[in-house]
């Protein structure tokens, strides 16, 4: 080819230009094709955050990351479903322990973690519940539970907790790593650990955007919230004391970007991980879903089932989920005839969402179980929460059932859950925004849209939001934090991917 082109060129100088033409030429398209990459490549959301794709190219490249630095959530990872090669011993610090059905977000994380933990000596230090059936509600052979009567305000006794604590802490093996949901340690013990981390489930600064929220919606008898002065003051001193805390967990990308950012904590001492349900329990069965239909009674040619589960109370937005149900009921025959609403969950507002008549089921509140399959019922779940703190477990829970989800367009739930129109719908919190969000759904309810949308939510979560890949990031921020120089094991923890990552693979499906 090369000594043809020679030829070629010395037979003809004309020949030549055209040659160097066609190398103009191709270098002019390597040029343009080059951009092209690029302008693809950025136009992909990742592209408009400087850390994050930084993490992203790590990611499609797999070139060695450190675990540290990563900037966008550890849910993106594939992390070995297989159990690591270094056994921990955990002390796990929390409020509070999960009593039945009515155990709060923050409990339902500890038990989703504690029982997805496997493999690991697993120590629990909390509050003794005030109540006969003093067993905590789930177990595990090989995890202890450590419980001490709560302070007068409902707090981990610090001192107790500590003592217990110690007395582990100094039988056989020293703990490698210490875990507090929260403030269950207060900064002030906290200050002198090093392998400790904290993880966050609603910090002040996000409370002050609830504070703004309740505040348009408050009808002038009501009296006003707490005062915004002092709401800030609560964000200043959290931002005093959570350097106390040798690294951080932040449950959103958002909670992630603030901790740095506005509460002034290193990057490396941050660390982003979305919960995660348990996909054993919240996955998809369509037979169960329509057993439950008929079990509560909802007619055959029903259009679509919107369900919302939780508290109901104003806090979660069902003020505006009434009002948004009432006047489309009024205004839309269509939606009126073929809309039904089951409501799972008790609260204040149970009683008003049966006077919205025959439309709407309230069922009270479910159990784990029935909860999981109460999703299978839905076209569409609502949850209308007016809390721009942390993030509501149920969005998981329904969209690893294969439910399209709806929820209020806050920071950590816009920006690490629902991607409006892909999986599911977003709204301002407003009365005119979830009923225009609620006619979206309504309009592709019976066409193919709603289900892709089911679908694309379950893939998502299946991907990002499952306990063992919550548990899996979890376990390896601990060996990261816990490790030693020289390394144990060999392995650096703290680096991505690992061999060992790479030939299991997966981790990323139930
Ligand atoms: C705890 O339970 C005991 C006995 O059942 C009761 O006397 C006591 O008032 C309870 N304490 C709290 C704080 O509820
Ligand atoms: C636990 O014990 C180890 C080993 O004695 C010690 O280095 C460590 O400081 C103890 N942890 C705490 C939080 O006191």
């Amino acid at each position: 080819m090369a000594k043809k082109h020679v030829v070629a060129a010395a037979a003809s100088s004309s020949f030549v230009h055209l040659h160097r033409l066609c190398y103009f030429l191709l270098a002019l398209y390597a040029l343009t094709s080059l951009s092209l990459i690029y302008f693809t490549w950025c136009s992909v959301p990742h592209c408009a955050d400087g850390v994050a794709t930084s993490s992203a190219a790590a990611i499609h490249y797999n070139r060695p990351i450190n675990l540290l630095s990563l900037g966008s959530a550890w849910n993106h990872l594939r992390f070995s479903a297989s159990p690591p090669p270094r056994r921990l011993k955990i002390a796990l610090f929390v409020k509070k322990w999960p009593q039945g059905a009515l155990a709060g977000g923050l409990e339902r994380h500890a038990m989703t973690l504690y029982l997805a933990l496997r493999g690991h000596e697993l120590h629990v230090f909390t509050t003794s519940p005030n109540s006969s059936s003093a067993a905590p509600g789930g177990t595990r052979d090989d995890g202890n539970i450590h419980l001490s009567r709560p302070t007068a305000a409902g707090n981990l006794d610090q001192s107790q907790a500590w003592e217990q604590f110690h007395a582990q802490n100094s039988t056989g093996r020293a703990f490698d790593v210490v875990y507090s949901k929260s403030v269950a340690i207060f900064h002030g013990r906290a200050r002198r650990i090093p392998n400790l981390a904290v993880s966050w489930h609603g910090i002040a600064y996000e409370t002050i955007h609830s504070d703004i929220v309740h505040e348009l919606l408050r009808a002038k008898a009501e009296a006003r919230q707490a005062m915004l002065a002092e709401k800030v003051a609560r964000v200043v001193e959290e931002v005093r004391f959570f350097p106390s805390y040798s690294h951080h967990i932040a449950t959103s990308d958002h909670v992630g970007d603030v901790l740095k950012r506005v509460y002034m904590i290193p990057d490396e001492r941050v660390h982003v991980i979305i919960n995660g349900a348990d996909e054993k329990v919240f996955k998809p069965d369509a037979t169960r879903g329509r057993e439950i239909k008929m079990e509560v009674g909802v007619p055959e040619d029903a259009g679509m089932v919107i369900g919302m589960a939780g508290r109901l109370v104003k806090d979660k937005g069902h003020p505006i989920m009434f009002d948004a149900l009432r006047q489309l009921f009024e205004e839309d025959e269509s939606f009126q005839r073929g809309v039904v609403v089951l409501v799972a969950g008790d609260g204040p507002w149970s009683d008003r969402y049966s006077d919205l008549g025959p439309n709407v089921m309230v069922l009270g509140p479910l159990e784990r179980e029935r909860l999981a399959e109460f999703y299978n019922a839905l076209d569409v779940f609502v949850n209308p929460t007016l809390r721009a703190q942390g993030l509501d477990n149920t969005f998981l829970e329904a969209m690893l059932a294969g439910v399209p989800v709806m929820g209020t367009r806050f920071a950590s739930v816009a920006g690490s859950l629902i991607k409006d129109g892909e999986v599911g719908y977003t709204f301002s919190p407003t009365v005119a925004s979830l009923k225009g969000a609620l006619r979206r759904a309504w309009e592709d309810a019976g066409r193919r849209e709603l289900r892709k949308r089911g679908e694309a939510a379950r893939t998502r979560a299946l991907e990002l939001f499952t306990a063992t890949k919550m548990a899996a990031a979890y376990e390896r921020l601990f060996l990261c934090i816990s490790q030693t120089q020289p390394k144990e094991d060999k392995n650096d923890y703290c680096m991505y991917p690992l061999r060992w990552d790479e030939q299991r693979g997966g981790g990323s499906s139930g």
